[in-house]
């Protein structure tokens, strides 16, 4: 009997999974970064930046807010900033959720301009959309990519209509929603109002970080946001029992995160203090989601087996959890479909 087995890692590997929130550039492996680097280095021996295994270390993964987003303005951005690293990383990090199992992915990424390389944001998204597109194109992969356009928590009014502009002109290619990132401790979301107003119009989806620390969870910014009427909200941590009964109502998926959330400290405790403990006994669609496996180093696998060894849940009870974001996919029927055989013909 299935259930009778426990869950061990090779288990979650072969479970199929679903990733609704993953960071491209926080979900590059440092090996990536270190070949990256290493061509870097071969093209220009003078280049001024340290070997991400150095920058990186291999086992750190305790970055907090005020470590984290730093190590992508003065680390990683600097060192993928030629298309060939930005079209090497991406294929990289689909390679490595098709080989963690993950079968459906809605990638995200902040549009980046790099006007010293003449790239616009324009073309960093095409060049991310081409490298989904390859992906997609091979039949052997049993993984579909989708892209989310993220809005920086420090970008102006005008920079978030640039990104849902994007958003707009590259539906058809794969873009299916947009989501408002980046450091919580900064920027006022009011400015995004119009923004996301233009997204819900036009038919596509949003998805929120949401409540991430106590500062970006006060009662004025989560009416904010939920006022925009997002499908999906990210974290969930800082909410009250008012919130939490607004999300159950609306039915709003929750993309959690447990790993991130404990080694950056956002919640208290440990893994079986995470609040997937309120949230899986709720009927909201719960999507377990690595954030940024390139920095806390958990594949969704490992989320999955973290979720079955700190919560007790058997083989039938983290199959039944895998299939749970199927409710809150960006991209519509069809995919839905496709996900629901997937695991109507799946047995281990
Ligand atoms: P990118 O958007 O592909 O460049 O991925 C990295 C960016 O994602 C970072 O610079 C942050 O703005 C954002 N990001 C990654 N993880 C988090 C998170 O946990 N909270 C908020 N923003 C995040
Ligand atoms: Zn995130």
């Amino acid at each position: 009997m299935a259930d009778a087995v426990p869950v061990d890692l090779s288990f979650a590997r072969r479970l199929p999974k679903i990733e609704l929130h993953a960071h491209l550039t926080g979900s590059i492996s440092r090996a990536c970064l270190h070949d990256i680097w290493e061509a870097r280095r071969q093209q220009d021996p003078q280049l001024q930046l340290d070997d991400p295994l150095v920058a990186i270390p291999p086992d750190k993964v305790d970055y907090d807010v005020q470590t984290f987003f730093p190590l992508f303005s003065s680390y990683i951005y600097k060192l993928c900033d030629d298309l060939p690293s930005i079209a090497l990383s991406t294929a990289r990090v689909l390679e490595d959720f098709q080989a963690d199992g993950v079968v459906y992915v809605e990638l995200r990424t902040t549009p980046r301009a790099i006007p010293s390389r003449g790239i616009t944001k324009k073309v960093y998204v095409k060049t991310i959309l081409d490298a989904l597109r390859e992906h997609n194109d091979q039949n052997t992969n049993t993984m579909r990519a989708f892209l989310i356009l993220s809005i920086d928590r420090r970008n102006t009014a005008a920079q978030a209509q640039e990104v849902v502009d994007l958003a707009l002109e590259y539906r058809s290619e794969g873009v299916v929603g947009v989501d408002l990132c980046g450091n919580p401790a900064k920027g006022d979301v009011g400015l995004y109002t119009d923004a996301f107003t233009r997204v819900k119009a036009a038919g596509l989806k949003i998805t929120l970080h949401f409540a991430e620390t106590a500062e970006s969870g006060t009662d004025d910014e989560l009416n904010t946001l939920l006022s925009w009427q997002p499908d999906r909200l990210g974290h969930v941590i800082h909410v009250n029992s008012s919130f939490q009964e607004h999300i159950k109502r609306e039915n709003i998926g929750v993309e959690l995160c447990m790993s991130c959330n404990v080694h950056a400290k956002l919640t208290t405790g440990t893994f079986s203090d995470h609040h997937f403990g309120f949230w899986r006994h709720t009927s909201v669609p719960v999507a377990l989601c690595t954030d940024d496996v390139g920095v806390f180093c958990s594949p969704l696998s490992q989320e999955y087996y973290l979720a079955a060894a700190h919560f007790a849940l058997d083989r039938i009870q983290l199959t039944k959890l895998a299939q749970r974001p199927i409710a809150s996919v960006f991209t519509g029927a069809s995919e839905r479909t496709r996900l629901e055989n997937m695991f109507k013909h799946w047995s281990d």
